[in-house]
């Protein structure tokens, strides 16, 4: 059965045309898209081919003509729309960097690592626009999903940090997820024995407490 986190992300496929999800593991995310109209058509890819049996067995189960491709990262396809999601920020990064240029119709990606939303943005910077930004709460997880577009916006790096639209938008789903960080941070902090180590980590929490604070003032 799909998740809440999957079915929330679907939502950012609305009104493209052929999506391509990136390791797509059982395909539930382009069946998902389908079956509510969002997208005409999809691709589920990935680097294994045994997900993709899997995701083949779902298709055939809501009689779904939806292709399958193994490959490592984005392989060259008409999609305007790109998901990669639930697998590390470095993964991401790597797949961006080393295949992005095989999609030649791409108007925007949805991305939502499971980790490193901060190095994720890092590497986004001056490359794409972040266009929409959402924390979704999920069995007690917090996922960000972070939708951009190409471009070449500079951001603070306190936008890096906490997303630019997130900054704004001050969801009440993103003020848990800050005030859960700010008490894992704040048990971890006395315990760190590296200097610099302890240092970052209490610039993470004046930075967060920052910005919980604007609520207050
Ligand atoms: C944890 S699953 C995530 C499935 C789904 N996207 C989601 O968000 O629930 C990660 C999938 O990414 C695939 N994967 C890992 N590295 C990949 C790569 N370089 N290119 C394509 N797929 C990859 C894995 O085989 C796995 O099926």
């Amino acid at each position: 059965m799909i998740s809440k986190r999957l079915k929330e992300i679907s939502k950012y496929t609305k009104g493209y045309n052929l999506l391509l999800d990136v390791g797509s593991d059982h395909g539930l995310l382009p069946i998902y898209a389908i079956n509510n109209d969002y997208v005409k058509d999809a691709i589920a890819s990935d680097i294994n081919y045994k997900p993709l049996i899997k995701a083949k067995e779902n298709f055939t189960k809501y009689n779904l003509d939806i292709k399958t491709i193994v490959f490592d990262g984005i392989p060259e396809t008409d999609a305007d729309i790109i998901a990669i999601c639930g697998m590390g920020a470095e993964l991401i990064i790597q797949i961006l960097e080393k295949t992005l240029n095989n999609a030649k119709n791409l108007k925007r990606l949805i991305l939502s690592p499971n980790n490193d939303y901060y190095i994720l943005r890092q590497y986004l910077n001056n490359k794409f626009n972040i266009v929409w930004e959402e924390v979704i709460i999920d069995r007690n997880h917090y996922y960000e999903v972070i939708v951009v577009e190409l471009g070449n916006s500079n951001y603070s790096d306190k936008e890096l940090y906490f997303g630019p639209i997130l900054l704004k938008t001050r969801t009440k789903e993103f003020i848990d997820k800050l005030n859960k960080d700010l008490s894992t941070l704040k048990n971890i902090v006395d315990g760190i024995t590296n200097d610099n180590k302890k240092i970052e980590v209490k610039k993470e929490i004046e930075m967060i407490e920052e910005v919980l604070c604007q609520d207050t003032l």
